[in-house]
């Protein structure tokens, strides 16, 4: 399977929302073999976007959630919350919040709790900084984010749990590893995983890329086995690109299952 989750920030209101919506679903019609595709709208996007994806090949993704069960968290929404809107997923640790919000890895961890107690699927972003890359810490970096992340959580793997290799240098600044490198740091993820949750079988987890991914190089990077799928953001607001992206994996799948 690949998986093809688009994050669309906070770009969209729920208008637009509703419309790239619609657009999108337009993009697996008729294709025998699709990736599993997930949207990521604004919070206030969800219920309506839910009306437009119901009982589609396209499933409702939150791009943050609140580590607390309910109370006094002005501004927040819960992980209860975002299942009665038809929730799937959630992204978790993105760099945005781990930079902008100053979400810690203890945080995240509270989050991928919450989330997974709720029966939803955390899609969990690591990934290095520029500094981390140079001084040769990449790996150190992500295997801590990892262990920090996944702390006491005891995932059902009811569904596959999404993990997102995102290099905070690649994120909306065009620049992206080569695939040998995303590559050797996703044989890394799968050592770590292997080693936090020995018993999991292979297809517990997902590992996929992202940072500027776009209609151009999505092929390039799907057809690698070992790149199980694309956490996009600025491309998947862009409905020509998206349509590229999903032909991308439409492709690589027939391929696979020729
Ligand atoms: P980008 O963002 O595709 O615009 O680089 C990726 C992300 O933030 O998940």
């Amino acid at each position: 399977m690949k998986y093809i989750i688009g994050n669309w920030k906070m770009n969209l209101g729920v208008r637009e929302s509703v419309a790239l919506a619609r657009a999108s679903l337009l993009l697996l019609r008729g294709k025998k073999v699709a990736p599993e595709f997930i949207i990521c709208p604004s919070t206030i996007a969800l219920s309506e976007v839910r009306k437009v994806v119901a009982r589609s090949g396209c499933r409702l993704g939150a791009q943050t959630v609140c580590y607390e069960e309910q109370g006094a968290f002005t501004g927040e929404t819960s992980a209860r919350m975002l299942a009665e809107v038809g929730v799937t997923h959630v992204i978790i640790g993105h760099s945005e919040r781990r930079n902008l919000f100053g979400e810690t890895d203890e945080l995240v961890n509270q989050k991928v709790l919450k989330v997974i107690e709720h029966d939803l699927n955390p899609i969990l972003c690591v990934g290095e900084t520029q500094t981390d890359r140079e001084g040769g810490h990449a790996k150190q970096v992500v295997t801590h984010q990892l262990a920090m992340a996944l702390k006491n959580a005891r995932p059902k793997f009811s569904e596959t749990f999404c993990v997102a290799y995102e290099p905070v240098w690649a994120i909306g600044t065009g620049v992206t590893p080569t695939s040998q490198e995303i590559i050797e740091m996703h044989s890394h993820i799968r050592s770590v995983l292997n080693e936090l949750f020995p018993t999991a079988p292979e297809t517990a987890f997902a590992v996929l890329y992202g940072g500027s991914v776009n209609g151009e190089n999505a092929y390039r990077f799907l057809r690698e086995k070992e790149i199980e799928g694309l956490l996009v953001g600025g491309a998947s607001i862009k409905i020509h690109q998206c349509k590229e992206i999903i032909e991308a994996a439409c492709q690589v799948l027939a391929a696979q299952s020729s």
